[in-house]
């Protein structure tokens, strides 16, 4: 956690106390990507994070100040007019290897994606092959990074991961244009949930979604990492949303982290000044911010358990 900037993101003493002893999975230092058009955006600026095992760390901040494009950069995803201008990214495999993710060429690239770090796009209910179905997508996935699994495997699981998101596996043989809005989204995560990452990157999995769907989801996440413990950069614009979610939120504004720390840190004193101001920006999912608990975690009968079954429809 060495500031390399000026100034460095906002933290406080207890940030510092509830990173004691933590096993990183994910690093990313001083991290600049750029869009080469004319004028040039310079959309992340020197962005340093690390991932914990098991954590969720959420990412807030409004639209355009460089969320999608900094987990871009995690993942090796950016394609031109997007260059990585300085940074390193270091996957810390649960094997004990090390990986220079920058580095990563071609297949070892392809074995990574998806594998290790797995992606929920932003907009992604949106991007469901239309003429092909959940069963077939699913399997793709699959055929791709497992050849070797047979046809009866891959079914096997693909119902086990729509159970796995609540979607009823009979809907395997559904096209996106049969499911909701949330069954479609809960299809995706399936999808990054196929071989078992150890991070995911969420970019607003539920920004589209009522509130009513969006908790539903939303636990699903927290009950699925608690399961799996994999990890969580969850990214939206809704930083009270995050406060429920999130062991640690970073806020990025035009291209900087500029404060890091717990949900709870943030939501009792946060530092700077843009932080206080995304606090009341938007409508808290409860209505009632004091009543922010981590549902899911240690509590699997939270303020609204079993009440959004109906979400599934
Ligand atoms: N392909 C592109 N070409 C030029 N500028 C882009 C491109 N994609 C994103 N940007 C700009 O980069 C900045 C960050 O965008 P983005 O990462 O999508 O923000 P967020 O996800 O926080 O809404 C914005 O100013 C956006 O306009
Ligand atoms: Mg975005």
């Amino acid at each position: 956690m060495t500031a390399t900037t000026t100034a460095g993101p906002l933290s406080s003493a207890t940030h510092a106390d509830y990173l004691e002893g933590l096993e990183p999975v994910l690093t990313a230092h001083d991290i600049s990507i750029d869009y080469e058009v004319d004028p040039p955006v310079h959309a992340v600026r020197h962005a340093s994070l690390t991932l914990h095992r098991g954590e969720i760390l959420g990412l807030a901040g409004e639209s355009g100040c460089g969320k999608t494009t900094l987990a871009y950069g995690l993942n090796r995803l950016l394609k031109p007019p997007a260059i990585l201008r300085s940074g390193e990214v270091t996957f810390h495999d649960a094997d004990g290897t090390d990986v220079d993710v920058v580095a990563l060429r071609d297949d070892a690239l392809r074995a990574f994606r998806w594998d290790k770090v797995s992606m929920v796009f932003q907009g992604a209910m949106n991007s469901l092959n239309p003429v092909i179905s959940v069963r077939k997508q699913l399997h793709d996935v699959m055929t791709t990074h497992r050849p070797q699994m047979t046809r009866a495997a891959r079914d096997e699981r693909s119902a086990e991961l729509l159970a796995l998101v609540g979607v009823d596996p009979a809907r395997l043989d559904s096209f996106a244009h049969e499911l909701s809005g949330g069954m479609r989204q809960r299809v995706m995560i399936a999808m990054a949930l196929a071989l078992n990452p150890q991070v995911m990157i969420m970019d607003e999995p539920t920004t589209a979604l009522d509130v009513v769907v969006q908790r539903g989801i939303l636990r699903e996440i927290m009950r699925l990492r608690e399961q799996f413990r994999f990890a969580v950069v969850f990214i939206t614009h809704d930083l009270p949303m995050l406060l429920e979610i999130s062991d640690r939120i970073a806020v990025m504004r035009a291209g900087e982290i500029v404060e890091i720390d717990t949900a709870e840190s943030i939501y009792t004193r946060a530092q700077h000044p843009y932080t206080r101001e995304l606090l009341t920006a938007f409508p808290s999912l409860t209505g009632e911010r004091g009543s922010f608990v981590r549902t899911g975690r240690s509590d699997e009968t939270g303020p609204s358990a079993g009440t959004e079954k109906g979400d599934a429809s």
